[in-house]
């Protein structure tokens, strides 16, 4: 008779859970993606948003379709190092679609829509995690081989967001500066990385030592060897050194990218080599294996 009983229950279907509906809108939008790096540091000023944009402009020049998606929304950057600052976002029935920068490198960042240079963003942590599922779930990116994230510095609520939120993250590259500090804070959000669940691709020292485009040589300026020293201690891939070339910033404040304006430099070079080592290593497919 019980069973009489249970069979009669009318079957009723629940509707997906929030979070339920929003992971399966994030995989659709994902599908087309084949790669996730995130850029990030446990430091500030460190050269991330440098980083994530020659580093995206190299996979570009290599033929890889590539997005950059810049979730600095306190100060996004990348626009303005790409010299696309002042792009409007379009939004159509496939989704926003992102600004193009160069190359037609394509680029998703809170700075195309902010009205003013003025506008402070005041932000609490729950509401920067919603802007950042909005450009998960609404942005149309097309057929991708490499999104490249711009990460805000710190381990923030953003890093938590993107390595719950994106299915496809293979993992995130370090950069750190050659200073003792550094080793404590880029070690920590290293540390922090692995506890949740974003895997740690590599680290590049940038600032390391200063190249004199008079003199032509280098000077040791902060230390030296920290990124080693990380990549040895964390048992990391070490990915490459920048120097600290007053060219770098010049071309980051005029929105030239230095890829792109020195295409045959030494820095150059060293991008070059770095976006071959992650290659390798994502077709050698470590980064999709676990922890
Ligand atoms: N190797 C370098 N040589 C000279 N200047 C550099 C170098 N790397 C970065 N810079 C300059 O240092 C400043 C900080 O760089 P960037 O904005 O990329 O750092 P960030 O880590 O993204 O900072 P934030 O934590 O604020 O997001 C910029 O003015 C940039 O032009
Ligand atoms: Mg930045």
């Amino acid at each position: 008779m019980s069973g009489e009983g249970e069979s009669r229950k009318p079957s009723v279907r629940l509707p997906p859970r929030p979070q339920d509906a929003r992971k399966q809108k994030v995989l659709e939008r994902m599908q087309g993606i084949k790669h996730v790096i995130a850029v990030m540091s446990g430091k500030g000023g460190v050269g991330k948003s440098f980083i994530a944009s020659n580093l995206s402009l190299t996979l570009r020049k290599l033929g890889f379709e590539v997005g950059l998606m810049d979730v600095d929304f306190h100060g996004p950057s990348a626009p303005k190092m790409l010299g696309i600052r002042g792009q409007r976002l379009i939004a159509t029935s496939e989704g926003i679609l992102p600004a193009v920068g160069p190359l037609d490198l394509k680029v998703i960042s809170l700075d195309f829509l902010l009205p003013d240079d003025d506008t402070p963003v005041i932000w609490r942590g729950p509401i920067k995690t919603s802007a950042l599922l909005q450009f998960l779930t609404d942005v149309y990116w097309g057929p991708l081989d490499f999104l490249v994230i711009d990460m805000p510095p710190g381990t923030s609520d953003e890093a938590i967001t993107v390595a719950q939120e994106i299915p496809k993250l293979d993992g995130a590259i370090f950069i750190t500066i050659p200073s003792e500090v550094s080793i404590l804070v880029v070690g920590r959000s290293i540390a922090f990385a692995r506890r949740i669940g974003m895997k740690p691709l590599g680290v590049i020292e940038n600032m390391s030592s200063f190249y004199c485009p008079d003199s032509g040589k280098t000077y040791k300026v902060l230390g030296t060897g920290t990124g080693r020293r990380i990549a040895e201690k964390y048992g990391i891939p070490f990915l490459g050194e920048i120097p600290l070339d007053p060219r770098i910033a010049e071309a980051n404040d005029e929105g030239t990218p230095y890829v792109l304006k020195y295409p045959d430099s030494p820095v150059t070079k060293v991008f070059d080599e770095i976006a071959s080592k992650i290659l390798e290593y994502l077709k050698e497919g470590n980064a999709l294996e676990g922890q």
